[in-house]
């Protein structure tokens, strides 16, 4: 049975979800938020360590501006009103991407990694204006600057990710098969599950199938 310490996952189909149920993305938003709080509870029965969600990608800002406020908003009331809860579930929260935000916004999410900066139950890291490119050829000039050797260990000393394990599995749920500029480097061996349901329509049961597939993978990591 494969140990599981890592589950990185893009939240796909909000917006599809939205139009076809409410006629409305924001709404599909908003559903998708409950089912993040579902796979949070489910990743601490499963005693998942790291969870990555992709919530807003560099590219996102070509969204419009009705559907990005409401968005940031939506984020801004789940920090003020779940953070306390998570900290006193022994949950840390890690933002990253480029925190590049209102001031308002920044100050809240600054203070809710420091506040949860020492629990070890469960890590989410939070992927917000997270690019994997900008993130790379940020990490290469850093190593660059440092004159170290090149090589992958010192690279990894440079990403947002640094101090974490790789994704063990990757889950995109909409439909959709691909990467979208999510933690290129750091997927390299992960195992990827495409998922046909959108992402509020996901639920427990559907995670646990796939965390049960996984387990019985044979990873071979380039050996036979
Ligand atoms: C992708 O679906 C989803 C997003 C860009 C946003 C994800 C946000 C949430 C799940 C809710 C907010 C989360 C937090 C933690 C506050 P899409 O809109 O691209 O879907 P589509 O492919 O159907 O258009």
């Amino acid at each position: 049975m494969n140990p599981l310490k890592h589950v990185a996952i893009i939240m796909d189909g909000n917006g599809r979800w939205g139009l076809k149920n409410k006629n409305s993305r924001n709404a599909g938003h908003k559903a998708g938020l409950k089912t993040v709080e579902k796979i949070i509870k489910e990743s601490i029965k499963n005693k998942i360590r790291y969870l990555t969600l992709y919530a807003f990608s560099t590219e996102n800002w070509k969204r419009p501006k009705n559907e990005i406020n409401f968005l940031f908003s939506l984020l801004d009331n789940f920090l003020r009103n779940r953070i306390k809860e998570l900290h006193q579930q022994k949950i840390r929260l890690k933002i990253i991407g480029n925190k590049n935000f209102t001031q308002k916004l920044n100050k809240l999410l600054i203070s809710a990694e420091k506040k949860t900066l020492k629990n070890k139950k469960l890590q989410i890291n939070l992927a917000l204006n997270y690019g994997s490119k900008f993130e790379l050829l940020n990490a290469f000039k850093d190593l660059k600057k440092s004159n170290s050797i090149i090589n992958e260990k010192n690279l990894q000393k440079y990403l947002s990710t640094k101090d974490i394990p790789d994704p063990d599995l990757l889950i995109r749920t909409g439909n959709t098969k691909r990467l979208s500029n999510f933690l290129l480097w750091q997927l390299a061996y992960s195992e990827i599950f495409f998922e046909k349901k959108l992402w509020p329509d996901f639920n427990e049961k559907d995670y646990n199938r796939i965390i049960k597939k996984f387990r019985n993978i044979k990873r071979n990591f380039g050996n036979i």
